[in-house]
């Protein structure tokens, strides 16, 4: 299976900034073939980031969406909006989302549902708190997130992100055991809902990925990539990490 290892930049870079990051970063991933590499850098910058990839190995991903088509909804960005600009892939579901916009399952769904139509990949994040964690309810919450968020979704193009809120933007990665383990239970709850085309599903890490620690996550059985924040922001450090296998 083909890895796949995604920047989701958060609100960071200016349009100058993305067109400087690209310009360096570009060029030292150009013979990686291996892995789909995604950049997902804000709304305001996807338009001049969608010029500087066309004909590139690195595709374009959004970090959000709205539902609807087009209309009445004041700062929201449509599905065709998104690929008017290159867009491939829209993240959905990610937790500062789910925490700081009031993201439930029923409106990740609806999401999932109009970007799946439009003809977006969906790169879906689920994860547990550390109170959950600590609670032993980290399958508990996972499950439900799978089982509202994908309601009524195929497997096409779907991508799914682990994140352990506890090890985003913290430091604090999750051992190579604690994340196979709960992307082992993933894969179950996929083949659950979609049989053998689960196996083909690529399941991403994602929580303080690093140059330094993405190869021993990778080694994991049922880690399929990395979705990446800080690491990210450097074209060094994200060129590092996706071509991870070549700096052995
Ligand atoms: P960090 O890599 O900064 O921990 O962020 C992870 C993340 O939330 C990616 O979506």
């Amino acid at each position: 299976m083909k890895s796949f290892i995604a920047a989701n930049w958060k609100m960071n870079k200016t349009i100058a900034e993305t067109r400087e990051f690209l310009r360096d970063f570009i060029p030292s991933v150009k013979d990686v073939a291996d892995v789909d590499i995604i950049i997902a850098p804000p709304f305001t910058s996807l338009a001049a980031a969608g010029e500087a990839l066309m004909g590139t190995n690195v595709q374009l991903a959004s970090q959000d969406m709205f539902w609807e088509e087009k209309g009445a909804y004041t700062g929201e960005v449509s599905p065709a909006m998104l690929l008017d600009t290159g867009c491939r892939h829209v993240i959905i579901g990610h937790s500062e989302r789910r925490q700081y916009f009031h993201e439930d399952d029923a409106v990740i769904n609806k999401k999932i549902r109009a970007a799946k139509k439009a003809g977006l990949g969906v790169i879906f994040c689920c994860g547990e708190s550390l109170e959950e964690r600590e609670a032993d309810k980290t399958f508990d919450v996972i499950g439900r997130e799978i089982e509202k968020g994908l309601e009524g979704v195929d497997a096409e193009n779907l991508v799914v992100a682990y994140e352990p809120i506890w090890a985003i933007g913290t430091g604090k990665t999750a051992s190579p055991e604690q994340a196979q383990e709960v992307h082992a239970f993933i894969r179950e709850r996929l083949r659950k809902l979609y049989g053998s085309a689960a196996e083909d599903i690529r399941i991403l890490y994602g929580g303080s990925v690093t140059p330094e620690n993405v190869e021993l996550l990778m080694a994991c059985r049922d880690v399929n990539g990395g979705l990446v924040g800080g690491a990210s922001l450097k074209p060094d450090s994200f060129a590092k990490l996706v071509c991870y296998k070549k700096e052995k």
